[in-house]
């Protein structure tokens, strides 16, 4: 068994997946990037090796329980131990709630709720076997608050939430800790590419968006950081955070204050 912790995130080929990875790697421990995406997973991996990191893939589809247990017996079989899953694979659908396709609901659930479960199930008897672990849960302000047109990923958060605080109790006097993370608006592809359409949407030119938009919905008139998240599922880890459990922690720049 390895001296190092081991840490295995799901959705991790891009993204904030991508960067929690990179930090974790950055601090020593050992990480397994998984995702349902090979080519862009072997990348990653490979981009982490070169730097002399301590990174492996697993290819997992978290929709998926078999591939998923597969997944963590593998991590297990290679290194003995599993101490941090971050529960990160996630997506987006906007569309008004008559016109949201059920299949496509149901999707966004297993994914970003089911998911969640059964990569827990599996690793709950590994962490209370090994008396630590620490389980992120990736969330969104759209946990806490919802909005318009997102009634998949709304409902999907905000039932991880209350997935965080079942596991925090069932877990606590085990050494092992179960927290969301919930992120506001990130600097991200995903939010830079909306630009033009919001810039549509609302009437007012694209250079515009964010001072029309967007600053009077976020008092700190910024947009998140990746790292900002990254350094904070960092301390979510660390052993100055052990008494942090079943929290959902929001970080929005103040978005959902007013
Ligand atoms: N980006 C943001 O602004 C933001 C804000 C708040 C919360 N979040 C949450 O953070 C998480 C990551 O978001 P991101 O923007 O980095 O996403 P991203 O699109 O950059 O990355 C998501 C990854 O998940 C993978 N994936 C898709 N389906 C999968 C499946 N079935 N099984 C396993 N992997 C799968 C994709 O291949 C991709 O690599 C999501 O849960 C998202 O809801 C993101």
């Amino acid at each position: 068994m390895t001296s190092k912790q081991v840490a295995f995130i799901t959705g991790a080929a891009s993204g904030l997946g991508k960067k929690i990875g990179e930090s974790l790697l950055k601090e020593g421990k050992i990480v397994v990037f998984s995702d349902i995406n090979q080519a862009a997973l072997d990348e990653v991996v490979k981009e982490y090796q070169a730097n002399g990191f301590h990174a492996s893939g697993a290819i997992c589809d978290v929709t998926n329980e078999e591939s998923m247990n597969e997944a963590i017996d593998t991590v297990m079989a290679l290194y003995g131990r599993l101490d941090i899953l971050i529960n990160n694979a996630g997506i987006q659908h906007v569309a008004m709630i008559e016109d949201f396709p059920t299949d496509r609901y149901r999707f966004m659930i297993d994914m970003m709720l089911v998911g969640p479960f059964i990569a827990t199930k599996k690793v709950m008897p590994i962490m209370k076997n090994q008396k630590f672990g620490r389980i992120i849960n990736m969330a969104s302000i759209q946990a806490v608050v919802g909005f318009a047109g997102k009634a998949g990923y709304n409902s999907a958060k905000h039932g991880l939430v209350g997935l965080t605080k079942v596991a925090a109790l069932e877990s606590a006097d085990s050494g092992i800790t179960v927290n969301a993370v919930c992120p506001g608006y990130v600097d991200t592809p995903l939010l830079t590419n909306q630009m033009q359409d919001l810039a549509k949407t609302r009437g007012v030119d694209e250079a515009d968006v964010l001072e029309e938009v967007l600053w009077p919905l976020i008092p700190q008139k910024r947009l998140l950081d990746v790292q900002e998240i990254a350094d904070y599922v960092s301390f979510l880890i660390s052993d100055k955070a052990k008494a942090i459990t079943g929290q959902a922690i929001i970080m929005d720049g103040g978005y959902t204050i007013q």
